[in-house]
């Protein structure tokens, strides 16, 4: 089997930088070959810095794809799916490039991210550099722990990379993020039970709330008929807060064998299933940007990175 990138299915991390680069020239050939080499980048660091727990994912711009490797399409590679109702809106604006840096030491996330900048430097310019960390015991800023459903052991792989049913991207798995921005002063202003309707977890045990409703995000982005008949999940998310003094959020990163769950999820968070049903987080956070990519295997990669 052609190996996956290591960083898809990885355990979260202390730290990650998000690098996203738009292609400036038409040098196909030297991008191919480059990308390999970050590849080698962050097999170096890992095996230099073994307790950082080092790990990276090379993603492709939807767009971009064919224009790096002609020929060849995943089957379900398509750009993002741009929505809007009412005031939620979910912006698509992929870039060619999105470089996933994850790691355990802030140290050598950094240095990572500058090794990559330098050789990808002469054929990009950077659109969006995001610093992010592990907020307390893996929460959101909203104060509720993420991704505690995420899927385990066996079911992260079947769920986040594509097997037999796409022969030539066995190994590799469709990407897709935004970057939310939290208006924390409003959130705050709420009751803990308010809150707790509407993620619909409890925010100390993170049990599913007495109040979940039809607008809350844990059952707008459950989706009931995407989820198999073991209620399992469907995505596996890699999100992670990033903050400043100005701006608090997410910045969301999901990893599938299929581009459809993550489509069906947002547009039940954004409409609902009826009127009003949407998803009620929605009026406290704002999507600024939204990407969709694809994360080829290390084999693919490697191969395409000699021609
Ligand atoms: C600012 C953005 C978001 C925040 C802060 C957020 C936060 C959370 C939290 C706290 C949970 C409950 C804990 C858990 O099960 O992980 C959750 C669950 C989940 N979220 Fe989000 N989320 C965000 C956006 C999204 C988006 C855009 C999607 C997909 C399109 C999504 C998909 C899911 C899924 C699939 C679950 C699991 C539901 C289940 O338990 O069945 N989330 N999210």
């Amino acid at each position: 089997m052609s190996q996956p990138q290591k960083g898809i299915c990885a355990e979260p991390n202390l730290h990650a930088q998000f690098l996203q680069y738009n292609i400036i020239d038409e040098d196909e050939q030297a991008v191919r070959a480059k990308l390999a080499r970050v590849l080698d980048i962050f097999d170096n660091f890992d095996n230099e810095h073994y307790e950082a727990m080092v790990s990276g994912v090379v993603c492709i711009g939807s767009d971009y794809f064919s224009e790096l490797y002609p020929g060849l399409r995943p089957l379900e590679l398509s750009p993002f799916p741009d929505m809007q109702c009412d005031d939620r809106v979910a912006p698509s604006n992929t870039s060619d490039l999105l470089i996933q840096i994850r790691a355990d030491r802030l140290d050598i996330v950094h240095a990572i991210s500058m090794q990559v900048h330098d050789l990808l430097r002469l054929h990009v310019e950077l659109v969006e550099d995001i610093k992010c960390f592990r907020y307390l015991d893996g929460r959101d800023l909203t104060g509720f722990i993420d991704a505690d459903d995420n899927p385990r052991g066996v079911d992260k792989k079947s769920i986040a990379l594509i097997g037999d049913e796409d022969p030539d991207f066995i190994g590799g798995s469709y990407v897709h993020t935004q970057r939310y921005l939290h208006d924390m002063q409003r959130w705050q202003l709420l009751s803990e039970r308010h809150q707790e309707k509407i993620m619909g977890r409890t925010r100390e045990h993170h049990l599913v709330s007495e109040e979940a409703n039809a607008n809350s995000h844990y059952i707008r982005s459950r989706v009931t008929d995407l989820s198999d008949i073991n209620g399992k999940q469907c995505l596996l998310r890699q999100s992670m807060p990033y903050a400043n003094m100005r701006e608090q959020g997410l910045f969301f990163v999901s990893h599938c064998h299929s581009s459809q769950p993550f489509k069906t999820m947002l547009h039940s968070m954004i409409f609902g299933t009826q009127a009003d049903e949407y998803d009620a987080f929605l009026d406290y956070t704002n999507a600024l940007t939204g990407g969709a990519y694809f994360a080829p295997s290390l084999d693919f990669i490697k191969l395409r990175g000699q021609s």
